[in-house]
């Protein structure tokens, strides 16, 4: 049987799937029903030292869904870092640590610019007996605003400062999560690694409004009348996740990627691993599958592994980058293969009246 074990910048995971920072994560009881129901590893709700204002509101979640309503495809949350105190999660990470020795947990962590908090708060969760850090320098509301999450994330420069102050006060493993609110996720990730990071983990959420409610007229999630854009995931996002992830593939060989977006089933989480991520973090799907979706992914991995003969998941890790190159390629190879199959022909005068029809002619994998 395929060994889906992995070891990433020097923690052993018992396969690749781990749950993304949020409300999956969000204390000991839930970190360890994550670590009890088979996942490979938990990202904690991010924290941050004892008096940063953390106020959050509600609701804060939105759904998008299909247009019959049968289906969610997109969320969007408001939601702020943990509001616990650090104190709390001090208690809470030794725990996890005591009661899970193998269980892979990672802190997550946010501050304001300053190299006495972060490395104030590196320190006293690395004492905790956790496996790695993470660092969010992604979310993309509240706390811009106080210039941390996204705002930091834009700045490659703040970026490798504070990754160096991290990577100062502590010896665990450091993967810096990335906004995708930027142009070229790649040079904050190469800013993080130039500070020491040893490992990207991205995307956080998108910048996004996921509608308007139809009798209010008010946008949503609606707060006392008012709303704000938040981070959108889910399905939605994966496409958008996927071309990220190639481009942090391509850009920085060698180094370890956690891919996360929009993963509800094994092939998602797979497709993640083929271009180039070495663990695959879910969140909003565990909020909405449940902690015990990761036995399908176990499962479907397994089954993918099987078939294609491969025995350790390092061995198709990045497999499908090799199929990427220019669209003018495109053309090129197209023109010498001279297979002129009706449908890819490509000319306007094809668009007739029958569009749906036109459109899955031009469409491969349906
Ligand atoms: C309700 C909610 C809360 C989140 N909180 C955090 C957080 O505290 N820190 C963080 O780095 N990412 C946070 N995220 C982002 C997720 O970890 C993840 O990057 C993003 O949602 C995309 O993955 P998904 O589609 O699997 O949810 C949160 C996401 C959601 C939906």
């Amino acid at each position: 049987m395929a060994d889906l074990s992995i070891n990433v910048n020097g923690m052993q995971l018992p396969n690749p799937f781990v749950i993304g920072s949020g409300p999956p994560g969000t204390n000991y009881k839930t970190i360890a029903r994550c670590l009890k129901v088979g996942w490979g590893g938990v990202v904690a709700k991010t924290v941050s030292l004892e008096d940063t204002d953390v106020t959050n509101v509600a609701p804060r979640y939105g759904k998008l869904w299909t247009p019959d309503k049968g289906h969610v495809v997109g969320f969007q949350n408001i939601e702020l870092i943990s509001d616990r105190p650090l104190s709390a999660w001090l208690d809470e990470f030794k725990r996890c640590k005591d009661d899970y020795p193998d269980g892979i947990v990672i802190a997550s962590i946010m501050e304001s610019h300053n190299q006495d908090r972060w490395q104030e708060l590196t320190g006293v969760l690395t004492e905790t007996g956790i496996d790695g850090f993470e660092l969010n320098f992604s979310c993309p509301h509240g706390h811009p605003e106080d210039k941390m999450g996204a705002a930091m994330g834009q700045n490659p420069p703040i970026v490798q400062e504070v990754t160096s102050w991290v990577k100062g006060a502590t010896h665990l493993p450091v993967w810096a999560k990335m906004t995708p609110n930027i142009q070229d996720i790649t040079v904050p990730a190469r800013a993080a690694i130039a500070g020491g990071a040893d490992g990207i983990a991205a995307i956080n959420t998108i910048l996004a409004v996921i509608g308007v409610d139809m009798k209010t007229l008010r946008p949503i999630p609606t707060v006392e009348g008012h709303s704000t854009p938040g981070g959108y995931s889910y399905q939605g996002v994966k496409p958008i996740a996927l071309r990220m992830v190639k481009e942090l593939s391509t850009g920085l060989p060698n180094t370890e990627i956690s891919g996360i977006g929009g993963v509800l089933t094994a092939q998602d989480a797979i497709e993640f691993l083929l271009l180039g991520s070495s663990t695959v973090q879910v969140c909003t799907g565990a909020m909405l599958k449940g902690h015990k979706m990761v036995h399908e992914l176990i499962e479907g991995l397994h089954e993918f592994m099987d078939e294609h003969g491969f025995e350790n998941v390092r061995d198709f890790v990045g497999h499908s980058l090799q199929y990427f190159t220019t669209h003018h390629d495109l053309v090129d190879r197209q023109k010498e293969s001279r297979v002129k199959k009706a449908g890819m022909r490509n000319r306007d005068t094809e668009w007739g009246e029958d569009l749906a029809s036109v459109t899955t002619s031009l469409t491969t994998n349906e």
